[in-house]
């Protein structure tokens, strides 16, 4: 798969699972370039979508879908997505996967492969890391990657387990009482499909609970307690679940996660990334925004990161490389890094303790990036000096 589509290029929106799939006329798959809400929003129009361009930026436009025939989209070759089960080809796969991987998720070429390995071996995958870090897109690009049936679930916003993971009795008077199961019980009666399950451990305990004999590679079924007769289903075959973990912010917290329900994850740290990795990405996301202020976002970014690591901290986490994000984005809106900053940074931060707050912390070192850029001065010389000789 190419990365990059090309202006031009017209794709249809296919469901798959309960995700929706954007795919051009080349069996190129462009899902991870599309937002969600474009996509979707297409499907239930029955519109084809276009990537245009307008002054510099990139927008995917709704078009009839008579356009999505006729138009001659640049022939790319996509990469042979197809799962492979020869072992030979599963080696040869794995070792070319990192051409799978979406240019706007910058993740290092070793935990990439692994990732897929992972998935292609049929294991229970739990992505961990920090807050922001990319631990969703990375599950969600891994998903993208393989040409299998795909469910996505979000645990963390699920009230009542019972019902999304395994269905709901109801009544009506012609039926009387009635169970209509879950799309998770469709979605682990798909051969080979992917499900996704995000932010796993903020679900409630009882969701552990279902998915405990439907993760644990001897047993695979759920137990169906509310419906009539069949109280077990079982796991279709090649079915891998790929699960995000969000643990606050410090590495230490993994330990408060279920150990019965940890273990039966192969867990994958998303790492941090470096400054450099997230100028990048910022530039690549972002290439009309003056590189010099961008550099600037990175370096104040992983100045925090460094900060939250040293022995005695004072400040107790870094901002996260969702932020970055978002702080590039408002620079490409017009504001400026203060601003952005004001915005986005200073309100995660404590402001109790005054001068010793880790409010006051994140703004020295923002200042130190922003008094060259606008002459805006937040603290005097005297305190600017003193976060320098920290560094
Ligand atoms: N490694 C990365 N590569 C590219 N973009 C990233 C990366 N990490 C974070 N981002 C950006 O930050 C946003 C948030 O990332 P994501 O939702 O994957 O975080 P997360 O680790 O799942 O966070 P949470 O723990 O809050 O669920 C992404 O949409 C993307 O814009
Ligand atoms: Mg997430």
């Amino acid at each position: 798969m190419n990365s990059n589509p090309s202006v031009g290029t017209v794709v249809k929106v296919v469901k798959s699972g309960n995700r929706y799939n954007a795919v051009d006329n080349q069996g190129n798959k462009w899902t991870h370039a599309i937002i969600t809400s474009t996509r979707k929003n297409n499907y239930n129009k029955g519109k084809a979508i276009e990537l245009r361009e307008k002054d510099g930026k990139q927008y995917w436009y709704g078009v009839p879908m008579e356009k999505f025939t006729t138009v001659q989209n640049v022939p790319t070759k996509p990469a042979e997505v197809e799962v492979p089960d020869g072992h030979a080809e599963v080696v040869d796969f794995i070792n070319n996967s990192y051409s799978l991987k979406p240019k706007g998720l910058i993740m290092k070429e070793l935990k990439w492969k692994y990732l897929i390995r992972s998935a292609v071996r049929g294991k229970n995958i739990m992505m961990t890391g920090q807050a922001g870090c990319g631990k969703t897109l990375a599950a969600k690009s891994l998903v993208n990657s393989l040409d299998r049936p795909e469910y996505y679930f979000n645990l963390g916003a699920t009230q009542d387990p019972r019902s999304t993971l395994i269905g709901n009795v109801h009544y009506n008077k012609a039926k009387g009482t009635f169970f209509s199961e879950s799309l998770f019980v469709k979605a682990i009666q798909t051969p080979n499909a992917v499900i996704l399950l995000d932010e796993l451990t903020r679900a409630h305990p009882d969701a552990w609970n279902i998915l405990m004999p439907v993760l644990d590679y001897g047993q695979r079924y759920l137990r169906l307690d509310e419906a009539d007769g069949q109280d077990t289903i079982k796991v279709a075959d090649g079915v891998t679940f790929i699960a995000t973990a969000n643990i606050g912010n410090e590495y230490t917290a993994t330990r408060q996660l279920d150990k019965a329900l940890l273990d039966r994850f192969t867990v994958i740290e998303v790492d941090l990334l470096t400054q450099e990795e997230e100028f990048g990405l910022l530039k690549y996301m972002f290439p009309t925004v003056e590189e010099k202020t961008l550099e600037n976002v990175s370096s104040i970014t992983s100045l925090t990161r460094a900060e939250a690591l040293t022995e005695n901290p004072r400040i107790s986490s870094g901002v996260s490389t969702r932020t970055s994000v978002e702080i590039a984005g408002l620079l490409f809106d017009g504001f400026s890094l203060l601003e952005s900053a004001d915005i986005t940074i200073y309100p995660q931060y404590d402001s109790t303790g005054g001068v010793d707050s880790e409010r006051t912390f994140v703004k020295q070192i923002v200042q130190k990036f922003v008094s060259d850029e606008s002459g805006e001065e937040l603290f005097t010389e005297h305190d600017v000096e003193d976060v320098d000789s920290n560094f």
